[in-house]
């Protein structure tokens, strides 16, 4: 195989923009698939002169034609498969839901099919909302291979995902790596059902009162470990259809308030006590630990220093404001 190209779907979204801005960083060809043309997180992460050097293909992953014609026109040569509606937007329309995040999965592994030899290595989202509530699993650390309960629309899709997945490996040998990632906290993480993290950083850089509508213990997750972790995954190239927990820092979102306090004295950031979120969060990375030798896990503080700089940065640059706090 020749040069390394990307393609990655929902490039236009906060874990794939941090994925491109890693390929740029590693002097890789990074291709952006995506129905929206809306490029703000990606300039919150890139200059003009990195920008200008993405491809950019308009298209919906619920249209087998574009992803076919997309993987053709481009040559990529790995996939990183992240388009998906989030948790509040599959509950506000449970079909189109099901048509994204399953149907477009499902397409996207049918093009790769198709295309051969061409992809070398995929990996893709999945999500630990496919396991449901923790209080199902008694058993700690979570394994990756037990039986999954999820209670909602987005889940279920999330595990539909993974057995498509398995599907594809056991019909056509199309290999993958489907990661599950938890609460994913950074720069450009502005929707979601997880969102307050990072909102309350942006608010903490421009002195502004904020409140996180949830509480308890989280599966905390840098946004740029992620991408990384996405890039090696496909990388890999697995001969298999293997599904990851992923790396996380387990904290209190009031030890997250504490650090960010530190870091930011006059940041007023408050949280809801009694409002923990509705998932797991103690897993066993086992599987992750035998595709990628060394995972990256920035810590903590350093992880909400960074995005407390780059916020700070891009507001004195007028390229965030306190209107993306709503
Ligand atoms: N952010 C998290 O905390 C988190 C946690 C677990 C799993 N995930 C999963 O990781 C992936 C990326 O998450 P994110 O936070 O970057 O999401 P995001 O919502 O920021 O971005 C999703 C992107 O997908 C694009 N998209 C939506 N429908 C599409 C379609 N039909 N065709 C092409 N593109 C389409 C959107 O335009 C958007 O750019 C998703 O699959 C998500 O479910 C995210």
């Amino acid at each position: 195989m020749g040069e390394e190209k990307f393609l990655v779907t929902g490039a236009m979204g906060c874990i794939g923009a941090w994925v491109v801005r890693n390929l740029l960083r590693d002097g890789v060809e990074a291709i952006i698939f995506d129905q929206s043309d809306n490029d703000q997180r990606l300039k919150l992460l890139l200059n003009k002169r990195a920008l200008a050097k993405v491809q950019y293909i308009q298209g919906s992953i619920t249209n087998l034609d574009d992803i076919k014609k997309a993987l053709h026109q481009s040559g990529a040569t790995h996939v990183i498969h992240l388009a998906a509606l989030q948790f509040p937007f599959c509950n506000a329309d449970p079909g189109l839901g099901a048509q994204v995040n399953v149907v477009g999965t499902a397409n996207v592994f049918e093009a790769i099919r198709s295309a051969g030899n061409q992809i070398g290595g995929m990996s893709y989202a999945s999500s630990i909302a496919a396991y449901g509530p923790d209080h199902l699993y008694p058993q700690k650390p979570l394994q990756e291979d037990v039986p999954l309960h999820p209670d909602t629309f987005y889940g279920t899709y999330k595990q539909t995902n993974e057995n498509t997945a398995r599907v594809f490996w056991k019909e056509w040998k199309v290999g993958s790596v489907g990661l599950r990632p938890a609460t994913i906290y950074g720069v450009a993480r502005d929707q979601g059902l997880t969102a307050g993290l990072s909102k309350a950083t942006l608010a903490a850089a421009v002195e502004q009162p904020f409140h996180i509508s949830f509480g308890g213990p989280t599966a905390f997750q840098y946004v740029d470990d992620t991408a990384r972790i996405f890039i090696d995954a496909a990388r890999a190239a697995w001969k298999g259809a293997i599904v990851c927990n992923m790396h996380n820092i387990v904290t209190d979102v009031r030890e997250f308030v504490e650090t960010l306090q530190g870091l930011a004295p006059n940041a007023q950031i408050t949280y809801e006590k009694n409002s923990k979120l509705p998932f797991p969060v103690d897993f066993d990375c086992k599987n992750l630990r035998r595709i990628i030798p060394t995972v990256p896990l920035t810590p903590l503080t350093e992880a909400v220093g960074k995005t407390l700089d780059l916020f700070r940065k891009l507001a004195s640059e007028g390229r965030v404001n306190s209107e993306q706090l709503e």
